[in-house]
């Protein structure tokens, strides 16, 4: 039984795997309706719980339809429907589930309440984003850069923006898939100096996109950030907008990804968003592919 918390704590060939079979199995299905069942079933019979503790709709759709897809049934869950939100211990949870559920994934707010979920319980547990980190996202970022540039392995990854969790895991997969990444922030959104992962900071966003395959942003306010910070954050990243300007200064053939949701004409323009360089919304696709393929790990299969 493997867990998946997060890229640093995956094993590189393990994570090289799931990338691979998520091409694979993104391929076998190409043209088919978007509820027919793979030819392969790996999850017949399997019952899976997403678990959601903040708003969703890419994660919370793409693995119900990845488990359907390859033959599992699901249960969506919220929190505040859960005795979780009247108190009930994260342990007692994860070890009643484990009776009923084959497989567990779940977002919530603190890192602690994900590593308690899968130190009790007795099935694999699947990060679908903390404050911490947001490795299935990740994972479908790498894939979405292979199908359109090639191998990631060298190439140059900048972050413009918030050193926010999704930053996080991109710092993870930086040093698993052995890419250069950038971070251009201003030093108040540093990303947490604990993070074990590998990046340089280049403070001028003009100067870190020089040469870069693929620029990267995400929103400057997170689900777990107060909402009175809104303000003064804008003011701190405005700076570090993706626009025409900034993309034009990356390689001409540069990738723009951005996880979703996005508040269009703040951490990217539209023209960004929908220009040529744009390729999220395959990237939004390959969190389906992705996380079939990670399920699959996670259950041996
Ligand atoms: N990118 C992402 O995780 O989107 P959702 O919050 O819609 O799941
Ligand atoms: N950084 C964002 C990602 C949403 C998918 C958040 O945590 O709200």
């Amino acid at each position: 039984m493997n867990h998946f918390l997060d890229i640093h704590q995956t094993d590189p060939a393990a994570l090289r795997g799931m990338i691979d079979s998520a091409i694979s199995m993104k391929t076998a299905r190409a043209g088919q309706p978007k509820g027919a069942l793979d030819t392969d079933q790996p999850l017949k019979d399997h019952m899976v719980a997403l678990i959601f503790e903040k708003p969703s709709t890419r994660t919370r759709i793409s693995f119900d339809v990845g488990v359907r897809q390859m033959g599992g049934q699901t249960m969506v869950l919220s929190g505040t429907d859960m005795q979780l939100g009247l108190g009930e211990t994260i342990a007692d949870t994860a070890r009643v589930l484990s009776r009923y559920v084959d497989l567990i994934m779940i977002r919530t707010f603190e890192e602690a309440t994900l590593l308690e979920m899968a130190e009790y319980a007795s099935v694999p547990v699947i990060n679908g984003l903390t404050n911490r980190t947001h490795p299935c996202q990740i994972m479908a970022d790498v894939m979405t850069f292979e199908e359109h540039a090639g191998p990631i392995k060298g190439r140059k990854v900048v972050w413009s923006g918030d050193g926010n969790n999704v930053f996080a895991s991109f710092a993870h997969a930086a040093k698993q898939f052995e890419f250069d990444l950038t971070f251009t922030g201003p030093p108040t959104l540093d990303p947490e100096p604990a993070l074990d992962g590998m990046y340089a900071i280049e403070r001028d966003p003009h100067k870190a996109v020089e040469v870069a395959d693929l620029v990267v942003t995400d929103t400057w306010v997170s689900m777990h950030d107060p909402q009175s910070a809104r303000e003064r954050r804008h003011n701190q990243l405005r700076g570090y907008q993706v626009n025409d300007a900034l993309m034009a200064r990356a390689n001409d053939d540069a990738l723009f990804m951005h996880c979703l949701p996005a508040h269009r004409d703040d951490e990217a323009t539209s023209a960004v968003m929908d220009g040529p360089h744009s390729v999220i919304f395959d990237e939004a696709e390959n969190r389906l592919h992705a996380q079939k393929a990670i399920m699959r790990y996670c259950l041996g299969k």
